[in-house]
């Protein structure tokens, strides 16, 4: 089944977003195989983010991601992906629709709450990049039945 990589940002856990965040992705019907709460590194950081090392924001960016806590995880199902992405909303909250986690909470691209790959390679590479293979819990959620035909 397919994996992504999401991870709520320093300004989510301050704003004890946590649980409200992660019951989306719970509800929804996906399945948590890795999380963990922890600091990033500037390396880790700016391997992450490595696609916008030349953008203007870059440097604000590394510096806000790693200026406290983020809940890194690995959330499973059929088409999660995008389906994720859905979820999060557009990357400026003020574009996003009300109903996804941008849209509901948050006003400034800067402070957008939450990362979600974008792809397949991405979310492949992002995971390997966040995770062991032995962080990751393979787990058949009994609920299993009453999600998919
Ligand atoms: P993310 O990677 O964090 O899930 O967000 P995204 O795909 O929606 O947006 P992306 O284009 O990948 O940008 C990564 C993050 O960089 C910050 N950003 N700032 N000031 C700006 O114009 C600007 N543009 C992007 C945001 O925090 C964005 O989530
Ligand atoms: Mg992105």
């Amino acid at each position: 089944m397919e994996r992504t990589f999401l991870a709520i940002k320093p300004d989510g856990v301050q704003r004890k977003l946590v649980g409200e965040i992660i019951r989306r992705f719970e509800t929804k019907g996906f399945t948590l195989v890795g999380l963990k709460f922890m600091n990033v590194s500037r390396e880790l950081a700016e391997a992450h983010y490595d696609v916008h090392r030349e953008r203007p924001f870059f440097g604000s960016l590394i510096q806000f991601i790693t200026s406290g806590p983020v809940v890194a995880m690995v959330w499973e199902g059929d088409g999660v992906i995008a389906s994720a992405r859905k979820l999060i909303g557009a990357t400026n909250p003020l574009n996003s629709e009300p109903g996804t986690i941008r849209g509901d909470f948050g006003v400034n691209t800067g402070r957008n709450l939450i990362h979600g790959s974008d792809a397949p390679e991405t979310a492949l590479h992002e995971i390997s990049l966040w995770f062991k293979d032995e962080e990751l819990v393979n787990w058949a959620p009994e609920i299993k039945a009453w999600l998919y035909e």
